[in-house]
């Protein structure tokens, strides 16, 4: 199985770190951020995995990374041009996949734990994971009906119409690089990783699954502090 861990953007929201070096490159407690995606595809059994970022630091992920062989691995690196998107970003990864379900993880997207169903490789629905949270405008928000179907999902709706924010870990079949090929950039000019969950979802073709443990986007300077407080107290760190 394949997967990809997407590492571009420009961290704009950890500026000033993010002008020093790429966000997923920045420390979370004690190991660069990008160890905890690469670990999250391990543990579901995906050792054959392609890192997409932007040119500027694409020698320090190999430094870091190097072919894989250290991490029981096997790296493939594409460069995104510029930073268009999350969907513009998989799309680096279309050869890539050839014609493999597609596994997708945000590389600032730190998971305790999530366990994927075996059906999910062998079928052609398209697959987000939810999480329940305090502050839903900071994300992609799924509304659900009384069965647990969403509806719709929203990117960082003003008004959030539940607590549900979709994660960072998404499931695809292989065409999502020709959807992807047909959409527009968004008002902020970028390829929206919703707009293609949406259309998974318009079709019929989107289902959801809800996870436990700990979830954080690692991209603000709370949930980087939240994450690594979290991580050292679960590692048993005692400051004093
Ligand atoms: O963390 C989950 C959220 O991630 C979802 O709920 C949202 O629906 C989704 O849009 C995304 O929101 P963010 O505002 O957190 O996205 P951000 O721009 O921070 O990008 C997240 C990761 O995607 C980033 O760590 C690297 C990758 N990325 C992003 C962009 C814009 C790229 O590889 N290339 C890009 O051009």
């Amino acid at each position: 199985m394949k997967g990809v861990i997407l590492a571009g953007g420009e961290g704009t929201r950890l500026k000033p770190l993010t002008l020093v070096t790429n966000k997923h490159l920045l420390p979370v407690f004690d190991q660069p951020m990008i160890i905890h995606p690469l670990q999250t595809l391990k543990n579901i059994d995906i050792t054959d995995i392609c890192v997409v970022t932007g040119g500027e630091y694409i020698a320090d992920f190999m430094r870091f990374l190097g072919s894989g062989s250290d991490f029981g691995v096997n790296f493939t690196y594409k460069i995104q041009d510029g930073p268009k998107g999350i969907a513009h970003a998989l799309l680096q990864a279309e050869d890539f996949f050839k014609k493999h379900k597609v596994v997708v993880i945000l590389g600032d997207n730190i998971f305790e734990k999530i366990s994927v169903p075996k059906e999910v490789f062998d079928n052609s629905y398209a697959y987000v994971f939810l999480k329940e949270v305090d502050e839903p405008q900071r994300f992609g928000v799924a509304t659900l009906d009384k069965n647990g179907n969403a509806t719709h999902i929203e990117e960082k709706p003003k008004r959030p119409k539940s607590n549900y924010a979709v994660t960072g870990f998404y499931i695809y079949p292989n065409d999502v690089f020709d959807f992807i090929k047909s959409l527009e950039p968004s008002a902020r000019g970028e390829l929206e990783i919703t707009d293609v969950n949406n259309w998974y979802l318009k079709q019929g073709r989107l289902k959801t699954i809800k996870i436990d443990g700990f979830w954080s986007d690692a991209g603000t300077f709370k949930s980087l502090f939240k994450t690594t407080v979290f991580l050292a107290n679960k590692k048993g760190f005692d400051s004093k």
